[in-house]
């Protein structure tokens, strides 16, 4: 990292710790505050007193992406789109592996945001892109199911995914790819060396054929939600891993009641079909090597990616961290299954702030815990740690390794309270809050509903608050409250809570990512799934009041196209710019039979018969440039 960047990432340091300090000193003076909010299931007002000044739009199904009037939206970069000259222009009928490291990746998820120092007056930032999953009846058009795929697809597929790391300048006010940068980079599930650090490397359980070490992986995948660490690397969280596995443990196989608990033994589709190294009859222990959170510094392309085993392995959602009181980094994870756990890990060290080397294997060492939901608004943060508690060698935990590797197991023992999948865990550093994105969960049964997870069946998820005591995120006690129940606060038959402010475009369904923007405020996008239909709007994108009078009031800024989900709101340092992922658009239900490149329910975004609808990344400003929302 050179001196120039150094001095940048010391700057955001600081201010970062410069606003948690004012801001613990009000979070204790407005303690006060934190009673229930006022809520109401029916009655809609005006919202005339909303922090957020932009017009709000309506809910709506169609093919187009909609954003607040005074707002423009554009596309920066969509699936394919070359990094480097080197690379081929995307042509959907001559994909190969090679063109696809050196493209813009597919179904883009998470975005993370890294200013970079001005060139000449322009703007320029890093944006750090997760590719979460591919979708091959929307990639190839010589296939029309999975069955027909070849190698040379699951070859294309596996360079699809990962993360794009791509820089960004602002050229006449409008923000444009820097092709050929020094910074452009793909790492992909084919072809990135990763290192395994922390407990788990080195371990028997790591080692495969292809690595007897079990220090080196070929990969990430599944690349959800993620996050930035104050010193300016990049989190990427590895999701549902389990999905790209096929075949079954040889009989009796030690890693069999694990599997089970991953979802991994017996899946009969996935790339292990044709990649014998995702067979887990072939590879029994690859799949240990993956459900981790990934440290990528951006700011070094030559460095490999690092798997912080110490975060434990569980289908990540994201990774969005802050700094506590005491100088320690703590990090906020979901593990997004049905009736799964909310974790925080600790670092055992502080940030060191004025050498941000000394940060670079900080997430290796530290207190991974898991969260239990008291009735009475208490949460108990209880540690994974090998030989406390009932984590020892008679229930199969011998080492701080296999606590990690079998991380929901060693939850379970614990008695943690299962969620309605949590999703993004976002803290606020300026109150000491966090907020948990609880998406939907139809499994819960009424027999387990509980304060947290309030609703049988439950379709809509709901936003906990967590609050920290005096902001100090390390703490190991904690308190909860409901911010909204979601869904129609109109019918009955919901139990939606929202504010009564709340419009008939204000509420929303199945909470999946969110973002604190420079005010302090809470934005939300969704993912419904088919009850967008139900619902009556596509996905999108609201401003959510969280403090004060209107704590509890939603306000649609932005739908996404039919067949799209918004994922990755993210940020420009400033405010002025917000960075949208626009993932898999055009894809229908299968029972629609609008799920292939050939029969899409729309091209978004170049309505082109020539061409398949492309995950994007959209960039939203307002027209007079001041800050948005
Ligand atoms: Fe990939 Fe939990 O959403
Ligand atoms: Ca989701
Ligand atoms: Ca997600
Ligand atoms: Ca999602």
């Amino acid at each position: 990292m050179s001196d120039h960047f150094q001095t940048i990432l010391n700057r955001r340091m600081n201010r970062r710790l410069f606003l948690k300090k004012s801001a613990l000193a009000s979070t204790v003076a407005i303690a006060p505050s934190l009673s229930l909010p006022s809520f109401a299931t029916s009655t809609m007002g005006s919202n005339t007193t909303s922090s957020f000044d932009f017009q709000e739009i309506t809910h709506g199904i169609s093919d187009q992406l909609v954003v607040a009037p005074g707002y423009d939206a554009n596309v920066l970069i969509r699936w394919g789109e070359p990094l480097f000259t080197d690379a081929p222009a995307f042509d959907v009928n001559k994909q190969t592996p090679f063109a696809q490291e050196r493209q813009f990746g597919y179904n883009n998820d998470y975005i993370g945001y890294l200013p970079l120092p001005a060139k000449n007056t322009e703007k320029r930032a890093l944006l750090c892109i997760n590719h979460e999953y591919s979708l091959p009846k929307m990639m190839f058009p010589d296939i029309s199911a999975e069955k027909d795929l070849t190698l040379e697809h699951i070859n294309i597929e596996q360079s699809s995914v990962g993360n794009s790391i791509v820089e960004i300048a602002m050229m006449n006010g409008e923000w444009k790819l820097v092709l050929d940068s020094p910074f452009n980079r793909r790492i992909t599930a084919r072809t990135t060396q990763i290192d395994i650090a922390g407990p788990a490397r080195g371990h028997a359980r790591m080692k495969t054929h292809a690595d007897s070490s079990g220090t080196l992986v070929t990969g990430t995948l599944m690349n959800c939600a993620g996050g930035m660490t104050p010193w300016g690397t990049y989190l990427t969280c590895e999701e549902n891993f389990n999905n790209v596995f096929t075949g079954s443990l040889p009989a009796n196989h030690k890693e069999e009641k694990s599997y089970e608990r991953y979802g991994i033994n017996h899946r009969k589709s996935g790339w292990g079909e044709h990649d014998a190294r995702f067979n887990v009859s072939q590879e029994p222990n690859e799949a240990n090597r993956f459900g981790w959170v990934v440290e990528i510094d951006p700011l070094s392309p030559e460095k490999k990616p690092k798997k912080r085993s110490a975060l434990g392995r569980f289908k990540h959602e994201g990774a969005e961290s802050v700094i506590a009181p005491s100088g320690q980094l703590v990090v906020y994870m979901g593990d997004d299954a049905a009736n799964e756990y909310l974790y925080k890990f600790v670092s055992t060290d502080s940030v060191d702030k004025t050498n941000i080397q000394n940060n670079l294997n900080l997430l290796d060492e530290g207190t991974l815990y898991v969260a239990r939901f008291g009735e009475s608004g208490g949460v108990l943060w209880m540690p994974l740690v090998h030989n406390t508690g009932p984590l020892t060698a008679k229930h199969g935990f011998f080492s701080q390794a296999d606590v990690v590797i079998n991380a929901r197991m060693a939850a379970d023992l614990l008695k943690a309270t299962p969620l309605d999948r949590p999703e993004d865990v976002v803290p606020n550093a300026s109150t000491g809050k966090v907020y948990v994105l609880l998406t939907n969960n139809t499994k819960r049964q009424q027999e387990h509903v509980d304060g947290v997870n309030p609703r049988a069946h439950n379709k809509y998820g709901q936003i906990v608050e967590i609050t920290e005591p005096k902001g100090d995120f390390a703490s190991t006690k904690s308190q909860w409250e409901m911010l909204v129940v979601a869904g129609d606060p109109n019918d009955k038959n919901v139990g939606a809570k929202w504010h009564k402010n709340t419009s008939d475009n204000g509420w929303f369904a199945c909470p999946d990512n969110a973002v604190v923007d420079h005010n302090g405020r809470l934005w939300v996008s969704t993912d419904q799934g088919d009850i967008a239909y139900e619902t009556g709007t596509n996905d999108g994108l609201w401003g959510l009041e969280t403090e004060g009078e209107e704590r509890g009031t939603g306000k649609m800024f932005l739908r996404c196209p039919e067949g799209a989900e918004t994922t990755g709101p993210m940020f420009s340092d400033d405010g002025t710019s917000l960075f949208v992922a626009i993932q898999h658009p055009g894809v229908g239900s299968s029972e629609s039979g609008r799920d292939s490149l050939h029969h899409p329910v729309n091209r978004w975004p170049d309505d082109d018969k020539n061409n398949p609808p492309r995950p994007s990344i959209v960039v939203v400003q307002k027209h007079d440039g001041k800050a948005i929302g």
